[in-house]
């Protein structure tokens, strides 16, 4: 090891040109550089760039001096390309010779090129400048990965591995404060970073890339062009080569974090780092200066006569203060973000969890912020007189404007988002502690304004970690956090901020909290801090993290890292997250549009329309990210964008897609699935597009087996949009435009027990409702007619979900059948297990028609139908004529249509919908109690209707009050429809998926709605 205290060599300039000619044969003039150990000089010979000759410290070892030389050779190999100096041999061959001095000592010398460029520390600095150094010394480092000498492993004190031995040096450090400063980065050393170097990379490194050492492009001082003074190289932690460069490159830059962070992503580019490496970074920066500082200040103490000593104690002083002000897990994560690495371990995971189980999670809100109507909170507009009046600490004022806004527009939540931009922090708190002269302006936590004392549950389960009150105006007032160790996902955090005191008396850290426990309530002014009152939700995926240390704005730079330390928690809020970003056409555009561009009989359902971007299951999301739940569209089956579904049907259209022409396997396999749903003899299956196709085609085959076009049909019934279908649906043809029943066509009574003359006893009502088909096929026959066909829904859904009363259709089906006429059940709509008991609806009625239609939930909302029959009725219909449809069968729409049933079974769909159907019907039972309006309840499954009459004795139709409720469903988050020839019935056809807790807040929307619509 070299004697620190041993003088530099004693040569002159002029013994310095001697030396050059005789040992070198280079003439030329000699002048000296600074040097701490050996003397250097600088030797311009006018014919080249020139030279320098080092004459080393007598004290130096030989074989360090050879460690060097050999570095110099192996990077003239390895590293020709990087600017480092080249050596010369001298006239005998030899890279390093020797010389004695006057004083009869040793001195090797070496005599490499001279470099050309300004020292970085002369030049202006950029991110830009950082970045390409960093690059520059990751291709230094990677030329040098594998080199290896005897003399490379060495004891310096400037090896990072040693830096721990400042401490020793603390005393000479004259200011207390500094002195604490150095010594808390000291401690942090020996406690945290110095135990893991050892399992971190090694090999020989520059180990003084400081800013005198190298050089940049003299003329754009934008490039680095060369790395000088290998004297200190050693074989040690790879990472301490980026801080050391990190060290010196930074000082005095206003983001010194992001400028080592992009020199550490410039090396990382040529030589990749890794995340543990990473994670001692800040650290080791902070030792590299500490060594400096201790060391200068040591010399000072002893000596003043070395001006290189003190060279850059003030900027690394002032840079030692700046980090003694950060967070260094924030540091490291702009650091480790810088090199694509999560902000922190398992940042993604969490997120990744978040996003996979946000499903799951327990409402924070009850009703959840998702169902809930919700405007951006203000605070982003700093001219905003909420937001004024909530910085200028006059809580009540914005409280006021938030109250008159909300009741005048129905809103009950505002939101203040994650990375917002916001202005209004104006206290020295909110400065910058990594960018000087900058504030901190970016929300990184979710704000849900509501009124004080709106209780607050926990989204996951989790365990108090803090319960504390932050005092200061404009803080946090009442704070909680919560641990949160979900399987699956690694831990995290939650914040609650601005709430009530109250939770200080009931949680402790250690609490254990199940989803959906109470956590708090929102707090009032006197105790949230000074605000309106409002939650501030933070996740923080760092639980070593206090939450005094949990930045709730940060700097706008950062963003990226933010949201991976504290990512949005809207997910855990049950925030859409539509209610962020508008896409698309305005509501009125696209009405506009609908007009300019659209047939206009298309209908829109309510008065202020909805503009739906999103299906999840059983939720429809609109455009300003509310929920709505979904109970009456019974398309989606399965649930909106079933995940088996949307597999199936991108596999097999990213496969082919072709038409029956060709063989496939999905149409027969499809096929023999279907037909086993369905009674023994419905064993010919046929497809189409739509539920009308299947009952045309239904009817073309009737008209070909039986020779009679002759049909009855139920009233008020629909069977599909053709001309055909249209003269056999009494809702359209009765209706508006209508042009009345058509001679072919012979309509019966709905068979609607509630109706029913009072005198008819109920076992007979059956019997007695078929009677009006008896007297259908008797005019039918009056009028010397055969019947082709009786045609009817299993269950009767636009005449009011009208359930047959028992043996009806045995009835029917046996009268129609004495005289000729096939029995055609139309389940477009109850079909698939829908009323849980069975898979099709005239199952319940005991009875097996000759064919039957599905439709709408076939395909989970893909276009597609199907007719199933007999055999006799199919092979009859092979009367010459091909049925060709081009798009029906086709092998996408069957897997879509094997996905469906697979669903159903695996899941046990039906079952599901028989029990919460009785779920719910025990609830319309208990609100028909309540409300005298309701006069009938009615469903199976989840197919049900509710029927609202305005005197429970005449059943008058309670039309006005069906629609103020379905509306006011509306508002309060739910969709459901009405029904019936005086639209009186309250319709719900939910999907299969369908929860207690779904039919529990559907039951609690209809109580509040039927609550209002009745004031
Ligand atoms: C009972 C019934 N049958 C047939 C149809 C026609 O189906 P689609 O609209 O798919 O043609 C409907 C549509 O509402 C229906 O409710």
């Amino acid at each position: 090891m070299t004697d620190l205290s041993h003088p530099a060599p004693r040569f002159s300039a002029s013994d310095a040109e001697g030396l050059a000619k005789d040992f070198f044969n280079v003439a030329g003039t000699a002048t000296p550089l600074d040097g701490e150990r050996d003397r250097n000089y600088r030797l311009e010979t006018g014919v080249d760039a020139g030279w320098i000759l080092k004459i080393v410290n007598a004290s130096e070892p030989r074989v360090e001096s050879a460690f060097q030389t050999a570095l110099l050779e192996h990077l003239a190999v390895h590293g020709a390309h990087l600017g480092v100096p080249h050596l010369r041999a001298s006239v005998t061959g030899d890279f390093l010779p020797s010389v004695a001095s006057a004083a009869g000592e040793q001195h090797a010398l070496r005599m490499v090129s001279w470099l050309p460029g300004k020292p970085l520390a002369e030049a202006r600095r950029s991110f830009a400048l950082m970045s390409n150094f960093g690059r520059a010394l990751g291709e230094l480092d990677r030329a040098l990965q594998g080199f290896m000498h005897p003399g490379a492993v060495r004891e310096l004190d400037w090896d990072l591995r040693h830096a721990a031995r400042s401490r020793s040096r603390l005393q000479f450090i004259k200011s207390t404060e500094r002195r604490a400063i150095a010594e808390r980065f000291i401690t942090r050393f020996e406690q945290a970073v110095q135990p893991r170097l050892a399992s971190l990379r090694a090999q020989v490194i520059h180990n003084d890339a400081n800013d005198w050492n190298i050089l940049v492009d003299a003329e754009t001082t934008s490039k680095v062009t060369g790395f000088i003074d290998f004297g200190d190289a050693v074989h040690t932690v790879l990472i301490a080569e980026v801080a050391i460069a990190s060290a010196y490159a930074i000082l005095d830059m206003d983001d010194p974090i992001g400028a080592a962070a992009a020199l550490v992503a410039g090396f990382h580019a040529k030589y990749p780092l890794q995340a543990q490496e990473l994670d001692v970074l800040f650290d080791l920066i902070a030792m590299r200066l500490v060594i400096s500082v201790t060391f200068s200040a040591s010399r000072q103490d002893q000596t003043d006569d070395n001006p290189y000593l003190a060279i850059s104690e003030a900027p690394a002083w002032r840079l030692l203060e700046q980090l003694d002000s950060m967070n260094p897990r924030l540091a490291t994560g702009i650091l480790r973000k810088a090199c694509g690495f999560d902000a922190i371990e398992g940042a993604g995971e969490i997120r990744r969890w978040i996003a996979a189980n946000h499903k799951t999670f327990a409402d924070l809100v009850r009703p959840s912020a998702a169902i809930l109507n919700k405007v951006i909170a203000p605070f982003g507009d700093a001219s905003h007189e909420m937001t004024i009046a909530s910085a200028q600490q006059r809580p009540a004022d914005a409280t006021r404007w938030w109250d008159e806004f909300s009741a005048a527009h129905k809103v009950p939540l505002a939101i203040g988002p994650w990375g917002e931009l916001r202005t209004i922090y104006t206290d020295s708190a909110f400065e910058s502690r990594f960018i000087k002269g900058q504030r901190r302006t970016l929300h990184v936590g979710v704000d849900l304004v509501m009124p004080a004392g709106t209780p607050l549950y926990a989204p996951v389960a989790g365990t108090v970690k803090s319960v504390e009150v932050e005092p200061d105006p404009l803080g946090y007032g009442g704070l909680v956090m919560i641990e949160h160790n979900p399987p699956g996902c690694p831990p995290f955090l939650t914040l609650w901020g601005h709430m009530a005191h109250e939770a200080l008396g009931r949680l402790q850290p250690g609490d254990k909290l199940e989803a959906g426990d109470l956590v708090g309530y929102m707090g009032a002014d006197h105790e949230n801090g000074g605000w309106i009152p409002h939650l501030h939700l933070q996740m923080t995926t760092d639980t070593r993290l206090a939450a005094s240390e949990v930045i709730g704005v940060g700097e706008p730079e950062y963003r990226d890292v933010w949201a991976d330390l504290f990512p949005d928690a809207s997910a855990l809020a049950g925030i859409p997250p539509e209610t962020y970003d508008q896409q698309g056409m305005s509501k009125a555009q696209i009405i506009a549009k609908r007009k300019e561009l659209l047939l206009p009989n298309l209908s829109i359902s309510y008065t202020d329309p909805i503009k739906f971007v999103r299906g999840d299951g059983v939720w429809l999301i609109d455009n300003f990210g509310r929920a709505y739940l979904d109970c009456f569209n019974n398309v989606c089956h399965l649930g909106h964008s079933h995940p088996n579904v949307i597999e199936a049907l991108t596999r097999q259209a990213a496969r082919l897609n072709t038409n029956t022409r060709y063989l496939h396997d999905n149409i027969v396999e499809y096929a023999e699935r279907l037909t086993a749903t369905l009674p023994e003899g419905l064993c010919v299956a046929s497809f189409g597009c739509s539920g009308s196709e299947a009952n045309s085609l239904m009817l073309r085959m009737a008209r070909n087996y039986t020779g009679s076009d002759q049909a009855i049909v139920l009233d008020w019934a629909y069977h599909g949009t053709t001309q055909e279908l249209i003269d056999l649906s009494p809702y359209k043809y009765k209706r508006k435009a209508g042009k009345g029943r058509a001679a072919h066509v012979y309509e019966a009574v709905v068979p609607e027990s509630y109706y029913a003359p009072e005198d008819w006893p109920v076992e007979e009502h059956g019997k007695r409702f078929a009677e009006s088909v008896a007297e259908q096929l008797a005019a039918m026959r009056k009028a010397g007619k055969r019947p082709g066909f009786f045609l009817a829904e299993s269950i009767p859904s636009v005449a009011g979900q009208v359930f047959l009363p028992e043996h009806y259709l045995q009835e029917v089906y046996a009268m129609v059948r004495a005289e000729g006429g096939l029995c055609l059940a139309d389940e477009v709509q109850v079909g698939f297990g829908r009323v849980g008991s069975h898979w099709w609806a005239f199952e319940t009625q005991g009875v097996v028609p000759d064919a039957v239609t599905m439709g709408k939930p076939i395909g989970n909302g893909h276009p597609m139908s199907a007719v199933v029959t007999t055999r006799e009725v199919a092979d009859a219909f092979n009367n010459g004529m091909e049925y060709f449809n081009t798009f029906a069968g086709n092998p996408v729409s069957c897997a879509v249509g094997l996905a469906v049933l697979d669903a159903i079974e695996r899941d046990q769909l039906k079952e599901n919908a028989l029990s919460v159907g009785n779920y719910l019907l025990e609830g319309f039972r208990k609100l028909q109690q309540q409300f005298e309006v309701i006069g009938d309840v009615r469903g199976l499954g989840l197919f049900l209707g509710i029927v609202l009459v305005t005197d429970r004795k005449t059943k008058a139709p309670a039309t006005a009050l069906a629609r103020k409720v379905a509306d006011g469903a509306r508002e309060r988050g739910v969709l459901i429809g009405t029904e019936g020839p005086h639209d009186n019935v309250l319709k719900m056809r939910p999907s299969m998926i369908f929860s207690r807790a779904n039919a529990d807040f559907l039951l609690e929307v209809l109580k509040d709605s039927f609550t209002a619509a009745l004031k």
